[in-house]
């Protein structure tokens, strides 16, 4: 049987096997669900920047720019990080350059891995059911908050540990800890993440409704990829 296994934060990333492993990149809150968001909405490529200069100096050069700081929009992006912006008919065909605060450093702390995918409630069945037609051991990155812990990425983990049992063991005490929180949380995980660091951080910028938004499962089947730095289906 493969296995799966749980980097709850970028910063113990060195732990991990990741040229062995095919790495599912998991922001829940929010850098995951918009780019699934904005991949079911017909956009082109996204081009992740863990740096936000780099990232700003793609404005113009065939990109839109996108993401955030802090949760903010960043001055001069065309777009923020809220899942709503990607679901408007402007958005196709366009491709896009994105950084935010912690979910695209996850992708660049990934480099090197089998293959890079992007995870969210949004996607979990496809991504699940694309993870079985796959050889390799899975390890989900959790984005976190700037090096520490948080509840939603790991929840997400959990999620995915469940789905997957029948084909990959948790290889470890992060998959079975994330796995037993999630069957705690998976009847009203709103309520559950209401006293998360993220949610409250999100509350005091007013952002509501993407909460509930990014824990809705299986809304869309987009499962971007990373191949040659790009992000495509
Ligand atoms: C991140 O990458 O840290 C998040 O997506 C922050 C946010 O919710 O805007």
């Amino acid at each position: 049987m493969r296995s799966i296994d749980v980097c709850l934060s970028p910063d113990l990333i060195h732990l991990y096997p990741v040229q062995e492993s095919a790495i599912v990149v998991v922001d829940i809150l929010r850098a995951t669900s918009c780019m699934t968001t904005a991949f079911a909405h017909g956009v082109e490529s996204i081009r992740p920047f863990a740096k936000l200069d780099e990232c700003l100096a793609m404005k113009g050069n065939g990109y839109f720019t996108a993401g955030e700081r802090d949760g903010k929009k960043v001055e001069g992006f065309d777009f923020g990080n809220s899942p709503f912006e990607y679901m408007h008919d402007s958005i196709k065909g366009k491709r896009i350059a994105f950084t935010t605060t912690n979910g695209t450093l996850a992708i660049a702390r990934s480099e090197g891995a089998k293959q890079i995918l992007i995870g969210s409630f949004l996607n979990l069945s496809a991504l699940t059911e694309h993870l079985t037609t796959i050889p390799h051991n899975v390890l989900v990155v959790c984005a976190a908050w700037k090096g520490k812990v948080n509840l939603e990425d790991t929840l997400f983990a959990g999620a995915l540990v469940e789905k997957l049992k029948a084909v990959a063991a948790p290889s470890c005490d992060a998959p079975l800890m994330a796995q037993r929180l999630y069957r705690q949380a998976k009847d009203n995980m709103v309520d559950y993440l209401k006293e998360s660091s993220h949610v409250k951080r999100l509350a005091r910028l007013n952002i509501h409704k993407d909460i509930e938004f990014c824990l809705t499962p299986d809304r869309y089947t987009a499962v971007p990829k990373l191949m040659d730095r790009e992000l495509t289906l």
